[in-house]
């Protein structure tokens, strides 16, 4: 786990912060998945976490708009195995783009557009595999105490809300996103990785259930 040394914990807005980068590494480790599909490459931290956590046989499929990024991908991850970037809107996933495998773990960290968000959903959702878990980012809230300069001019220049505690819910689309399937897709349960004794940017994981993965069709 020695890439994970050069992730930032609390300077970092966008991408996912060092200790989540753990606990989705150690999800990966615990379930193996084949096939895993990450909305919002960036500069390529989740996806080489993932790829340090994937079994040799396992499949990721990264999408993003992003030219920057696309360069990026094309020149730090050229032709590694069981590695695809797409230089598309998430949307526009299509099944072919995996090979029709079933989707084991989808990521969620792109756009934080409830509405891109939910026809993004509605695109993968035919093909997740029995027991498939979904990862969306940006799903906490930030404590006041714990604010760097950084979140400061963000909160300044960002359409963020207030929870009636005066946390900052710096992602709302994201967990509008989360409480819609909740409310449209039952089949579906939240764990939520929230704290407020730290600065999170919060991660949910979502799966069928209830029920064992494997007695639920
Ligand atoms: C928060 S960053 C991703 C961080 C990355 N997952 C990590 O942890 O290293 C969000 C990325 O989503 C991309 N993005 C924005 N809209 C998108 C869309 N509609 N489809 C795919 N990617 C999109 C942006 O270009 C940006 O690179």
């Amino acid at each position: 786990m020695e890439h994970l040394q050069s992730y930032d914990d609390h300077g970092a807005i966008g991408p996912l912060q060092q200790d989540e980068a753990v606990a989705l590494f150690g999800l990966v480790r615990a379930l193996r998945p084949r096939t895993v599909v990450e909305f919002g490459f960036f500069h390529g931290h989740s996806a080489f976490n993932f790829l340090m956590a994937l079994e040799a046989d396992a499949l990721l499929a990264s999408y993003d708009v992003d030219d920057g990024s696309r360069d990026r991908a094309a020149r730090e991850f050229p032709q590694r195995p069981g590695f695809r970037f797409f230089h598309k809107s998430q949307e526009d996933f299509h099944p072919d783009d995996v090979d029709g495998r079933p989707l084991d773990l989808v990521f969620f960290d792109a756009a934080h557009f409830l509405d891109l968000n939910q026809r993004t959903f509605e695109r993968v959702r035919p093909h997740l595999a029995p027991g498939a878990w979904i990862a969306i980012h940006d799903t906490g809230v930030w404590s006041p105490e714990h604010l760097e300069p950084v979140h400061e001019e963000f909160i300044a220049t960002m359409p963020i809300e207030r929870t009636r505690e005066g946390r900052i819910v710096h992602q709302p689309g994201e967990r509008e996103f989360v409480r819609w399937i909740l409310e449209h897709f039952p089949e579906f349960q939240a764990l939520h990785l929230h704290s407020c004794r730290t600065l999170r940017h919060g991660l949910t994981f979502l799966q069928i259930g209830p029920g064992f993965p494997d007695e639920a069709g």
